[in-house]
Order: structure tokens, then sequence, then C-alpha cells
């Protein structure tokens, strides 16, 4: 199997969380969590890769290893600007990467330092630094509080689909502040929470908490909005309480960056599912991290929705294909055709379904298999297929069709979708709705089509191939 063009996979071996996110120096840190021993999950420890673009990442050695029979679980990385942790040497201020250390009898939260930019990273002695003798307690993301000037770190119990909010001012003496909770029965174990403040769009000063939080039985992660004031979340009783992140099947375990350069939020996605996570058909690695996403809220008639944008970032590996305005979708099917298509693009496209009952964009595409990303009139949804995306076989959850309620704006639907050698990722309505999903179709299946019935037609399409 290709390795995908323009997402993070690692060397070899088994990946799946993405953790300790952080900026640092110039440098953009992904940890992950990784089996350096093995394709399948176990071995738990932090693989590691640093950026400066967000676009071509550079290998280092595994950061944290499995020690003593603990795993090293998920968690995050800060960091500690003012020294309150009094880990710095050397006048550079300590990066510190906060971890589930999942041992046989319990899962606590453990502390490791760094003074040489994340090349090497130190257990602190007081380790762990949180431990209740729970054995579902995990996933710390932790940051810095500057109203109450503490640090916040944000854990679940997550076979009471609980999160938990502790709090430190030095980042190793933790009180525990509060819990949120517990979630719907059906959602099975909580995981990977992450809590930021996010700018309401187009609404000046406007801010509010979200609470994302992973659900391991349900199709995505959830998330909340409300208000926090360093130890309580409280979610604003009108914003409906059943938000999700992601209609497809393969965007989990996402974090925000810590200490972005610039105002920005910015997550990153585990593009898997636990479900199939140790047999989608590739090697010698197994399991991809999603394109850098920005976050922002916009406000709908229910009240405030997140909405993720792929990171402009990506626009530096663009090469252009193909650009076409207003046009029938003959011309356009024969512009595409001309262009071969491609393993690694990028499809931006305005479609004007007009009566038709659905208008689809097949990418991925040969004569026996392609990937459909779709708008269903009757149902007004925006759907994935990928019955028939390529190899389907290895396991029964895996093929499917993946919808979400999507509305057309002056009757036309704007769509943004990067394609990958084994992902698809959607995004409609400047990325209120998301479907990500992975595919695996063959190398040569590069085609890109448009399907759709009736008097559907084209007001603009461009094609890039994207390729850092
Ligand atoms: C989520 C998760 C986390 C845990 C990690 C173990 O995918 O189950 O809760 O820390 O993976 O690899």
């Amino acid at each position: 199997m290709l390795r995908p063009r323009h997402h993070f996979t690692p060397p070899r071996g088994f990946l799946n969380d993405p953790n300790g996110l952080v900026h640092y120096a110039g440098e953009f840190h992904v940890f992950y969590q990784h089996n350096p021993l093995g394709d399948t999950w176990g071995h738990m420890s932090w693989g590691h890769a640093v950026s400066r673009d967000l676009l071509r990442w550079e290998h280092l050695p595994v950061a944290l290893a499995e020690r003593d029979g603990a795993m090293i679980f998920s968690g995050s990385a800060v960091v500690d600007w003012q020294n309150t942790s009094g880990l710095c040497a050397g006048g550079e201020p300590p990066l510190v990467a906060l971890y589930t250390e999942h041992g046989p009898a319990e899962q606590t939260q453990n502390l490791a330092y760094s003074n040489d930019r994340g090349r090497t990273f130190v257990r602190h002695r007081d380790s762990p630094i949180v431990a209740i003798g729970s054995r579902d307690f995990r996933d710390p993301k932790v940051f810095w509080h500057e109203p109450t000037r503490s640090w916040v770190m944000v854990t679940v119990l997550a076979a009471i689909r609980t999160v938990r909010f502790d709090v430190s001012h030095d980042l190793l003496r933790w009180e525990h502040a509060s819990d949120f909770g517990p979630g719907d029965p059906e959602d099975g174990p909580w995981e990977c929470p992450d809590l930021f403040l996010l700018p309401v769009e187009a609404e000046p000063g406007q801010r509010r908490w979200v609470l994302k939080v992973d659900v391991q039985r349900a199709e995505s992660a959830r998330y909340f909005v409300g208000d926090f004031d360093g130890r309580v979340f409280v979610p604003d009783p009108e914003i409906g309480h059943d938000l999700r992140v992601d209609g497809g099947r393969d965007f989990y375990a996402a974090q925000s960056f810590s200490d972005f350069p610039d105002e920005r939020r910015v997550w990153i996605g585990w593009m898997s599912h636990w479900d199939y996570a140790n047999v989608v058909p590739t090697s010698p690695w197994r399991g991809q991290l999603s394109i850098p996403r920005e976050l922002r809220l916009v406000r709908v008639a229910g009240g405030l929705r997140l909405a993720q944008r792929p990171v402009g970032e990506l626009a530096l590996a663009r090469t252009p294909l193909l650009r076409c305005a207003a046009t029938d979708l003959t011309a356009a099917n024969r512009d595409l055709a001309a262009t071969g298509g491609g393993v690694a693009v990028e499809i931006d496209v305005e479609l004007v379904p007009c009566h038709a009952a659905t208008c689809a964009i097949a990418v991925r595409s040969a004569a026996h298999e392609r990937t459909l990303v779709g708008f269903d009139a009757a149902r007004s949804e925006l759907f994935v297929d990928r019955t028939r995306s390529g190899a389907t076989a290895f396991s029964p959850a895996f093929p499917g069709v993946h919808r979400r309620p999507v509305s057309l704006v002056g009757g036309r639907l704007a769509l943004r979708i990067f394609v990958d050698t084994c992902s698809v990722e959607v995004f409609a309505e400047d990325g209120r709705t998301v479907l990500s999903d992975l595919v695996f179709p063959e190398a040569a299946s590069t085609g890109i089509e448009l399907l759709c019935d009736g008097d559907a037609h084209v007001r603009s399409l461009e094609v890039f191939q994207l390729e850092p």
C-alpha cells in the first residue's frame, strides 16, 4: 500500500491517538500512541516527529517508552514558560509531557520533562502526580488558565463517562476541582477530552468554551459548548446536548495544539476506528493522522456549532490541476478526465443540484471501485459512500455509507474534499459539516467524476495535486 502523501504516518508499526501536540522554538511536535514493536495495538509508547510547516515531518526516536510493565497512554504537552514547575535548566523553559501510565492495577497521570527541545524526556521522580486508585482514569489534557493563573488538567473516568478537572500551580501537585458527567450509558467509554476557548465567528469579542470527548461506541466524538471558570465547566443550557464532531467513522481522539504560534486553535485527529484499527490493510505502518484543522464557533439557528477548516498551510502543498467556472457536468467531466485525477488531491467544488435526487463526486475512481461524496436531496444529507471504495472485506464494520444533515445555501453546495492514498476528508458548509473516512483503493484508481442526475450543474471547480 502506498503511503499517504499529505497525512502523517509512522515509519513502521502501529499508531493511534495524537499526543502532546505542542509548538516550541519554531517546531511543531507530534507525539503519538505507538507500538514500536508491531503493527497492532500494544507496547504503547509515545512516537515522535517534528515539523516547521505542519506539512513535512521529521521522524524522531520514541520519546516515552513503555516501562516496567506500564504502557504509556495518551496525554498532552505544554511549555512551562514561567518555570512554575522549577524544571527549567539552562535558561530554556521546559517542555512538559503529562500522560497516563497504564499499569496492571491502575491508570495514573505522570509527568516527564525535556530540557532539550523535546529530544529527550526524564520521568519526574514525583510521578505519578495524580493517582486515585482507578483502572479507568486517563488521557490528561493540560493547559494554562490565565485568569486563575493555574494549570488545568482535564481527564476522563472512562468507564463512568465522566470528565474530571484538576488544578495546579506547578504542574506537580494537583487538586481535584470538579467533574462533568456522567454521559449516556449508550456512549460506551469516554476518552481523550479536550477543552479550549474559541472565538465566535463574526461576533467580535464573543468567545465560548468547547469541551470535546471521544465516545468509543458512538459514531463520533461529542462536544459541549459552555463556560469554564478555571474549575468547573457549565454547558450553555440553550445549546443542544447531542453535538457531534464528525459524521464519518475515522476521526477519533483529536487533540488541539498547545502554544500554537498564532491565535488559531488547531487540532489533529487519529483517522481510524477501534472496530477495525488493528486490521486495516496497510504496511509496514498502520494508522494515520488527519490533516490539521483550524477550529471556530459559528452561530446557527439552534445555537453555536463547532466548525473545522483545513489549515491554510496546506495550500503550500498544492499544484493546480484544473480550474473551471460555471459549466455543465459533461464539460466538467471531460476536463476532469483530461487531468487523470490523482491519488492525493484537493477538490474544491460548488455544485448546484437543482432537481437532482443525488449529486455526487466519485473520487479514487476506476471501473471497479470508487468512493462517492455526495448530496442526497430527499434526506438533505451529505454522504460518503465507501461500500465500493476498494479493499473493504478486512472488517464487516468497514463498508458503509456515512451521512450528516446539510443545507444548501442559495441552492448551492460548496465542498472541499481532501483525498489521499487511504483517506477522504470532506468539509461542507465551510466546515460546519465534516465527514472523515478511510478508504483503500488501488493505487491506479485515480479518477474523479461528477455523477448527478437531473439538471445539476457546476458553479465552480478547482482541483489541486496535494503533495508537500
Ligand atoms: C483512545 C485510547 C485512549 C488511551 C489510548 C491507548 O484511542 O483508548 O483512551 O489512552 O487510546 O492507546
